[in-house]
């Protein structure tokens, strides 16, 4: 293990070069701004709509309305696990993955999953209530994204959206696909940006030491009665950049390439302490520990109880239910960095192998792409964000051809 360490740490001071090119058109204050702020900042419109799911939370979703003719299908966006819709759109006009979208005609709605920034209400239940914090990322497919689509679907009388997940946002539409199959019709295409589906070939030992120790650590959070976990905080920004002061900011970024993949040109410093505004948004107790189970396992499949009765009492068998793949019928398209320490490329590819529709599977051309490249690297518009807009062009066509026919 120590060993493991210094080849790390080696390895990271090699890699160490930074970039500060800042192709991106943002300012510092971004850090401090909510996604709606940010959006009009920019000179979009913004719609900030309440969407309550089957179980009684009500999610905020943002809509950057845009009316095109032809009217084209709705884009609906889900983000990654700590995080929020700020994924979309951190980066700023011409680079963010909304924006682009927006520009081409694109009616873009980006979602919050329960529990994060913009997500912390209930109808009945306080987000202080520990029974409000009782969920995982199963909820999160099998309550939130439907609600979502629905309401997206409701609103625009489309008959469709295009669906884009990024990590934890691209595996709960599996989850919804698994649980409940008719959502499948109602996407007219899934991109999964690096999907957190299979995640036991993780390369980073950060991870590795987390996912071993995530049973203690959960016992210790119950016992000082915390169930929310790296929630939004006003200060965060001011606080990372405390945490990392000049001299130790080189350990900071090795933490950071450990747990996503070192590609220190592609990562704007300025970028990063926009990000860290922003970033964590809030998780559960309970979804971080069903994180730890299927990274430990390699099986995509629910919560374990860890007991046979409660597993029992949950699922009305002992054996913890698989997420059922071969249930995920319409049209997926999987993108993957060879250098994402987070989901390592194979078990894209292990997922690729399952997907009973793939209709096609994009490696990033930079071969160091990392995790959070996928919404922060200043080639992500070039490399990455390019491929998807061209590939929802591509769906939007087929889907109005299949009208026709
Ligand atoms: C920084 O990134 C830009 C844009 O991707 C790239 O053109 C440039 O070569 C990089 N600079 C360094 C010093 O790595
Ligand atoms: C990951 O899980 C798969 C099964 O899903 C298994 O075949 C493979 O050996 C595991 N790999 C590692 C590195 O644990
Ligand atoms: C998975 O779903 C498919 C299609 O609905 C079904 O044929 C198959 O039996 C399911 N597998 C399991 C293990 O439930």
């Amino acid at each position: 293990m120590a060993i493991l360490w210094v080849v790390f740490l080696a390895s990271g001071v090699l890699a160490w070069g930074g970039n500060q090119s800042r192709p991106f058109l943002v300012d510092e204050e971004d850090a401090l701004m909510t996604v709606p702020q940010l959006i009009r900042k920019y000179g979009y419109e913004v719609e900030e709509h309440q969407v309550r799911t089957e179980d009684g939370y009500l999610l905020g979703m943002f809509r950057i309305p845009t009316r095109s003719t032809p009217r084209k299908q709705p884009v609906f966006m889900m983000h990654s696990l700590f995080s929020s819709c700020a994924d979309w759109v951190l980066i700023g006009p011409k680079h963010g993955l909304a924006y682009l979208l927006a520009e081409r005609g694109y009616d873009i709605w980006i979602g919050n999953a329960r529990g994060t920034r913009y997500s912390r209400k209930h109808e009945r239940i306080s987000v202080n209530d520990p029974q409000f914090w009782d969920f995982t990322f199963h909820e999160i497919g099998f309550y939130d994204v439907p609600a979502l689509v629905d309401y997206v679907l409701e609103r625009t009388r489309a008959r469709k959206v295009h669906y884009i997940g990024f990590s934890q946002g691209a595996m709960t539409v599996f989850i919804a696909f698994s649980q409940r199959p008719e959502v499948n019709e109602k996407i007219v295409q899934v991109q999964a940006l690096s999907p957190a589906v299979y995640m036991n070939r993780s390369q980073s030992s950060v991870i590795r030491l987390l996912v071993s120790a995530a049973h203690k650590i959960a016992e210790a959070l119950t016992a000082i009665g915390k169930y929310e976990i790296l929630p939004h905080w006003e200060k965060q920004y001011y606080f990372f950049q405390r945490l990392c002061p000049a001299p130790a900011q080189l350990l900071c970024r090795l933490l950071i390439y450990n747990v996503v993949g070192a590609n220190p040109e592609q990562l704007d410093v300025k970028m990063l302490r926009i990000f860290l505004g922003h970033f964590p948004a809030g998780a559960s107790r309970k979804q971080i520990l069903h994180y730890a189970q299927i990274i430990r396992d390699g099986i995509f499949r629910q919560y374990d109880y860890g007991d046979p009765v409660a597993n029992r009492q949950a699922y009305g068998s002992s054996v913890v239910p698989l997420y059922n793949l071969s249930r995920a019928v319409a049209p997926v398209r999987t993108y993957f960095g060879y250098n994402d320490n987070v989901i390592n490329y194979l078990n894209v590819l292990q997922l690729n192998r399952e997907l009973p529709n793939l209709v096609g599977s994009y490696p990033v051309s930079d071969k160091r792409f990392s995790h959070i490249d996928f919404i922060l690297a200043n080639n992500v518009r070039e490399v990455l964000y390019a491929e998807v807009v061209k590939n929802v062009g591509i769906a939007e066509r087929e889907f109005v051809l299949s009208l026709e026919t």
